[in-house]
């Protein structure tokens, strides 16, 4: 096979998988891309050795070239039955069917640039002038059926982010307080990194990332929370750099990374930032008002107003096309707040916004033709090839994606002992769970202290197996919930990495709370019941009390996850695990008998829980 003599000629090759593309790219590998083997025999052998091989050292970075093409992004605004949030406009405009009167928002408009590897991007603008929405355009999160993306992105050549090893770093960060940094950085580790890795593989790579990091002061620290103070603003956006930067990501993308830090910690962190882009990553940023000094950090530049360039390129020459424009960089003024308001439009006074708006569109138009001869027009005879090649990167990523994942049982494990600690972490927590159990028990037991087995006797002591069937489970379903909306957080993003499945996650919680909680409360709250409201002193009966306890408890932490499942916030997953619960206890036959219930909703008491826990005490005789 012939040799390809550019980076772009490796790619669209049927047979490379995008892992092989990686490698070859690679400067610092052992194998450069001269003697690579795939290179001269691409054999399925050497395929999938190489595809199993994980450069997990931080030096050893994939060079990734990234090209910006003509980028632009609109959304449909149109009212529509698929957005709630529209629906006012739809009745106002009282078209429920037939074809939509168009009205799309140009989110971004034709935005070029080339970032070469090794350099930091900033990307400025106002307050909406679309940074997020370019950088998530870049790194494919912005994923709805009402946007059009057009234009190509392209990755050493390929096109799609997939071909590259990325990170994304998100605005807010998403720890668990109560772990250390290094402990976070180790969990992350477990889950991110391949199932082949070893223990010793990881924990270097912990290490190598708190030193890259300068975390090593803070490692021990607790992350902390606004309740419980741990680690600086500071010290936290880097351990969530540092989670991002354990799977060595050649493309480093940030959203806002020093929004929120004082003066001094935001400057500490680009610094950081150029420092990882000197090793060889494409590191493209967002930004919020840098200062003066974080703003000769910057390599690239990309300027936006409303979604539209106004320049986008090297760092060095922004200053003189803004003079060429005729808007000369004033002395001792921040350049970065100067070339923002320039591009701002002022619409405080008509006058000024009409002044505003024709000084920044001309600087678009300018820039329109600028680009043109910058980065050429658009090239639409390599979509084609590159589309098919972005299937392939695609399908090919599903398959990495797969290996890359820790295994089931270590995700298992791994959360496990996550939950573990996190739970020990919190004595005021477990506390409360086990004085909810023993005040509940000695309060409904007093209650309902030595039943008597005369007629009102009985009635109350149905009354008392409903309070030990369903009012115990609520007050857990209500804890359970209320914490699950916290953890839930750092799940979600964990998943949406690709290192965390919904399963592990969900036994994992149960595992760990298994002797802290879930058979402590419903066997002290048992134990304390049965006993004081005088039911039948019998080791079976007080043993299926329990277990049927037990299953109420269970059933209550499976119906907390399918609450929150629904919905993310607290307000709203309370609002029905509220319903579900009362539906149940109407339903259940304790108040009325199923048989009466009229034949429409009768169903119902098949979906209770309590039905059949009657139905158990029943069989028990308790009474
Ligand atoms: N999915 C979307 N649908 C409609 N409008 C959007 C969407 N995403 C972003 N926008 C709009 O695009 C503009 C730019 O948003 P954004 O990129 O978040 O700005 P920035 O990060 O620069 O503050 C805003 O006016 C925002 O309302
Ligand atoms: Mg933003």
């Amino acid at each position: 096979m012939e040799r390809p003599a550019s980076p772009e000629g490796v790619r669209p090759q049927s047979h490379y998988s995008a892992l092989e593309a990686e490698k070859m790219d690679r400067p610092s590998s052992v194998a450069t891309s001269a003697d690579h083997p795939a290179l001269r025999e691409p054999t399925t052998q050497y395929r999938l050795s190489i595809s199993g091989a994980t450069p997990l050292s931080l030096d050893d970075v994939q060079a990734v070239d990234v090209q910006i093409r003509d980028l632009s992004v609109v959304v449909d605004t149109s009212p529509s039955w698929l957005e709630p949030a529209t629906y006012p406009q739809l009745f106002k405009e009282r078209r429920f069917f037939g074809p939509k009167k168009p009205s799309d928002k140009t989110l971004l408009h034709d935005v070029s640039a080339s970032l070469a590897p090794g350099s930091l991007t900033a990307i400025i603008g106002g307050s909406g002038s679309g940074k997020t929405t370019l950088l998530n355009t870049l790194a494919e999160r912005m994923s709805s059926p009402r946007l059009t993306e057009a234009g190509e992105v392209m990755f050493n050549g390929v096109k799609g982010v997939q071909s590259a090893r990325h990170a994304y770093v998100m605005q807010q960060d998403v720890l668990l307080p109560s772990l250390t940094v290094r402990e976070t950085l180790r969990y992350s580790a477990d889950l991110r990194l391949p199932a082949s890795t070893t223990a010793d593989e990881r924990r270097k790579v912990v290490e190598e990332v708190i030193l890259e990091l300068g975390l090593k002061e803070c490692a021990d620290t607790r992350v902390g929370s606004t309740q419980h103070k741990g680690c600086s603003g500071g010290e936290k956006r880097r351990t969530s750099i540092g989670v991002q930067l354990l799977a060595n990501p050649s493309v480093l993308f940030l959203d806002e990374p020093t929004t929120g830090l004082d003066a001094t910690s935001a400057f500490q962190l680009v610094k950081t930032l150029k420092s990882l882009a000197q090793k060889g990553r494409t590191v493209i940023t967002t930004i919020h008002q840098p200062r003066s000094e974080i703003w000769d950090l910057f390599d690239n530049l990309i300027i936006l107003t409303k979604g539209s360039p106004v320049y986008s390129g090297p760092m060095k020459e922004c200053a003189p096309w803004f003079e060429s424009q005729g808007f000369k960089l004033p002395p001792f003024v921040n350049p970065a707040e100067y070339f923002i308001d320039v591009a701002a439009i002022d619409n405080r006074t008509p006058e000024l916004e009409a002044e505003t708006v024709e000084r920044v569109s001309r600087l678009k138009a300018a820039w329109v033709e600028e680009s043109c001869t910058r980065y050429g027009p658009n090239t639409t005879a390599s979509e084609t090839e590159a589309n098919a090649g972005h299937h392939k990167q695609k399908s090919s990523k599903a398959k990495r994606k797969k290996k890359q994942h820790a295994t089931f049982f270590r995700q298992l494990a791994v959360l496990t002992d996550r939950t573990f600690k996190v739970t020990y972490r919190d004595p005021l927590g477990m506390l409360a769970a086990t004085l909810e159990a023993v005040l509940m028990g000695i309060v409904t037991g007093y209650i309902f202290y030595n039943l008597g087995s005369d007629q009102s006797g009985i009635r109350s002591r149905q009354g008392a197996l409903y309070t030990a069937a369903g009012l115990q489970g609520y007050l857990m379903l209500m804890f359970e919930v209320y914490r699950l909306t916290i953890d839930i957080l750092t799940f979600d993003r964990e998943h949406s990495e690709g290192c965390a499945d919904v399963v592990p996650f969900l036994l994992s919680r149960r595992f760990a709370r298994m002797f802290t909680e879930d058979l402590p409360v419903p066997f002290l709250f048992s134990v304390i019941f049965f006993f004081m409201a005088g039911f039948e002193r019998d080791a079976e009966k007080f043993f299926i009390f329990f277990a049927v306890t037990l299953l109420n408890h269970y059933v209550a932490m499976t119906c907390a996850m399918s609450c929150v499942a629904a919905v993310r916030h607290f307000p709203g997953a309370s609002l029905i695990a509220n319903l579900v619960y009362t539906l149940q206890s109407m339903a259940c036959g304790m108040f009325i008998q199923s048989n009466t219930i009229p034949v429409y909703v009768r169903w119902l008491k098949w979906i209770t829980y309590t039905v059949r826990i009657a139905l158990s005490f029943d069989i028990l005789d308790l009474f």
